[in-house]
């Protein structure tokens, strides 16, 4: 590590402290420490991930200029908000502070969460790319859940920092989670370095299951993973579930709401539809046969075979000449 980058992670870290201190010890933090005791974190669980407040007023700034900190350093650490002047202020006010480590453990960079919402804001803001936080690259949990991946032998990946969080409290420690961006290349490969089954397990709303359609092309494309998806209840996210339902019935859901791909993909296919009409009929069966040419086993093909047939009284004959058909059209 050159030293520019030893002070840049310095500065992240200081920056965590400072933030974490004022969570937890400070008048002006305790509102946000009520809003994550509200939502069922407990005190283990803010020390472990160093979760902390930036208030509405500066901090960050009067801190590292009281250590004579360089400017060039602080300007490089997406920290700060520089105006025309080249005045410097802190980027992040009036939000709940998640450091994102790198996979050394190294704080890379944050996240900020409004407290309160707020319509001219979005939800989360995370530091802009540094030469320390490229969000394409770096996995939310990956340095703590390495060592439980290996054990469990497999990695589930959520989509919030929150349902990582939650999971971790649950007692399930080898989850992660992506930059809220869809899932990258170069994410799926450093998770193939580590382990080779993957769970994906996103909200259960429809922006969710759209990512879950994505991320298994994706990851059927770049990786031999063995796949499966875990399906949330419609609506609900894996932090809401866990705090409806409690840290054993989380731990249950992840096992027993485990799919293969291809029953997601079909169900996926089939969703907001009545298939009630030959055409839509159609269509779907259409939809289906490219998925079905990917199926190996010929006896589980046969059985989607015979479950398509008999839903929608078409002749089995037919539907095999058609999948035919299509693997001569995908060879
Ligand atoms: P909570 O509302 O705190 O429970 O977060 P969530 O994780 O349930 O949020 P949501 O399902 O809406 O989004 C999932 C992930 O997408 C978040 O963890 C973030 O990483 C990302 N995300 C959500 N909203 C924003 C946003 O406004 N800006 C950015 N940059 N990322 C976001
Ligand atoms: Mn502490
Ligand atoms: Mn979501
Ligand atoms: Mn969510
Ligand atoms: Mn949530």
């Amino acid at each position: 590590m050159d030293s520019k980058t030893s002070q840049l992670i310095d500065l992240q870290e200081q920056a965590a402290k400072l933030y974490h201190h004022v969570l937890v010890n400070t008048q002006v933090g305790q509102p946000a420490l009520d809003y994550l005791h509200d939502r069922g974190l407990t005190d283990e669980t803010i020390e472990t991930y160093q979760l902390g407040f930036a208030p509405g007023q500066r901090l960050l700034k009067p801190f590292f200029e009281q250590r004579n900190s360089d400017y060039q350093l602080l300007r490089q650490s997406g920290l700060f908000i520089e105006n025309a002047q080249g005045e410097l202020r802190d980027r992040f006010t009036e939000r709940v502070m998640f450091p994102l480590r790198n996979a050394s453990g190294h704080v890379a960079a944050f996240s900020g969460r409004l407290i309160k919402k707020a319509d001219d804001q979005p939800k989360y803001l995370n530091s802009p790319e540094t030469a320390l936080f490229n969000k394409s690259r770096l996995l939310f949990n990956f340095d703590l859940a390495r060592p439980a991946i290996r054990q469990a032998g497999e990695v589930t990946l959520f989509e919030g920092y929150m349902d990582v969080i939650s999971a971790t409290q649950a007692g399930v420690h080898n989850g992660i989670a992506s930059m809220g961006t869809s899932l990258t290349t170069e994410q799926i490969y450093a998770i193939e370095r580590t382990t080779d089954k993957l769970n994906v397990c996103y909200d259960g709303d429809e922006p969710g299951q759209r990512a879950i359609s994505r991320a298994l092309t994706l990851l059927g494309q770049h990786s031999h993973l063995t796949l499966s998806v875990i399906q949330l209840p419609e609506g609900q996210d894996p932090d809401e579930y866990r705090r409806a339902h409690g840290d054993e019935a989380f731990r249950q859901m992840l096992t027993t709401a485990k799919e293969p791909p291809l029953q997601f993909n079909l169900r996926f296919l089939r969703r907001n539809k009545a298939l009630d009409t030959d055409s839509e009929q159609l269509a779907y069966v259409n939809q289906v046969m490219p998925l079905l040419a990917q199926v190996q086993e010929p006896v589980e093909l046969d059985m989607y075979l015979n479950q398509l047939a008999n839903e929608f009284h078409i002749d089995k004959a037919a539907l095999q000449a058609q999948l035919k058909q299509t693997q001569r059209d995908t060879a």
